[in-house]
């Protein structure tokens, strides 16, 4: 085994912490963001580009992946870091959330999840086993267990019901490890229901190796909901490990969930809203878009210093964005990931001075247009 996570420091007024997760293809410091790249590439970026903008580590899709190319495939290429050209850690999802979200006829049974692929609508089959295989074969540095992330409103029998199954998928993938250079990380379910959020803990302690996820959240429900229920989760997650909180990376979010004891996050919003024309910035959301931009031909974000940032005014990306042109989405992107990652350096900075409850008034402030 050739990983381990160390805490570096806990702030001392607010609790919250940085550390290192070691992983075979590199040191992650955390708290970190990572980008979403669901069909082994970040949408419009090269691996270099990602390296550029500070990217540690990437997520990838075991469900896209296993539709196309096929895990076959790229275990043939030597493993998905030399299929895509990415050396540095990359972590796959499930697939679990996948098919609940993208394909129809799901039945959920002990044994796994029958579904149609949202491609060509065949039927196929994922299991606890077939998930850890397919992992296995793209090789990847973090892999999740197969869960069932209960719909946003579901009923308490059934969340209870969506946890029992997860709880006994887990146990499947934990005993379906072959590769020990991997890291399994259990997915924490129970919706919305705080019992079943510490019975899911409860129950999955004995699994928890070398990291823990958070599912089930940031899917619509309201943020403070989302926040009681990290709130109930945080003193009773185990400090060993590095806690990951899945699908959620707007900036209040990262903020908001480091301060609830938060390392690890990803999201397709950085790169959705960018094909859409819309930019974080440190005064605030900027909808590129915007009549209002037409001839500013000042920087997106004075403080960031990405290459779009250095090189690019309002009024250009405007334009691109308008005419539809590939550009626009990428100059973006490159932001907006930028964005989300100088923030966490900026986290983990004002984490190790023990500042992290003023740096998230005075970001606030200013992202608020207050400042
Ligand atoms: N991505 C966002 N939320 C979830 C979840 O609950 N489960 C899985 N597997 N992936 C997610
Ligand atoms: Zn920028």
């Amino acid at each position: 085994m050739n990983f381990s996570y160390k805490t570096t420091h806990i702030d001392k007024n607010s609790g919250a912490r940085t550390g290192e997760l070691l992983t075979p293809h590199g040191v992650i410091k955390t708290p970190i963001f990572m980008p979403v790249g669901t069909q082994a590439t970040v949408k419009s970026l090269t691996p270099e580009d990602l390296e550029k903008i500070g990217a540690q580590i990437i997520l990838s899709n075991t469900y896209h992946l296993h539709l196309r190319p096929g895990e076959e495939i790229i275990k043939k290429a030597g493993g998905l870091h030399k299929f895509m050209n990415w050396k540095k850690p990359i972590l796959t999802d499930s697939g679990g959330f996948q098919v609940f979200s993208l394909s129809k006829l799901r039945k959920v049974s002990d044994d796994g999840v029958e579904f149609k692929s949202h491609l060509d609508g065949s039927k196929l089959f994922m299991s606890p086993e077939k998930c850890m295989q397919i992992q296995q074969d793209l090789g990847t540095d973090i892999i999740m267990a197969l869960d069932v992330c209960s719909d946003l409103g579901t009923s308490y029998v059934q969340a209870e019901k969506d946890l029992e199954v997860t709880t006994k998928w887990l146990k499947r993938c934990f005993e379906a490890q072959t590769n020990e250079h991997q890291m399994l990380f259990p997915i924490i379910q129970g919706s919305m229901y705080k019992d079943l959020r510490q019975k899911s803990v409860k129950d999955m302690l004995p699994y928890i190796k070398c990291g823990v996820a958070i599912g089930g959240i940031a899917i619509g429900e309201a943020k403070k909901t989302t926040y009681d229920i990290l709130d109930v989760l945080n003193p009773i997650l185990p400090t060993s490990v590095p806690r990951y909180l899945m699908g959620a990376g707007s900036p209040d979010l990262l903020i908001e969930g480091v301060l609830r004891g938060v390392d690890m996050f990803d999201c397709v919003m950085a790169t959705r809203i960018s094909r859409h024309g819309t930019a974080w910035t440190s005064g605030g959301k900027v909808v590129v878009k915007n009549a209002l931009y037409k001839e500013d031909f000042s920087s997106l974000d004075p403080e960031c210093d990405c290459e779009t940032c250095k090189n690019y005014t309002k009024a250009y990306l405007r334009h691109l964005i308008n005419t539809e042109e590939m550009l626009g989405a990428r100059l973006l992107s490159i932001h907006n990931l930028r964005f989300l990652l100088k923030l966490m350096e900026d986290i983990r900075d004002a984490i190790n001075k023990d500042r992290f409850l003023e740096f998230r008034e005075e970001f606030y402030k200013k992202y608020n247009n207050k400042g």
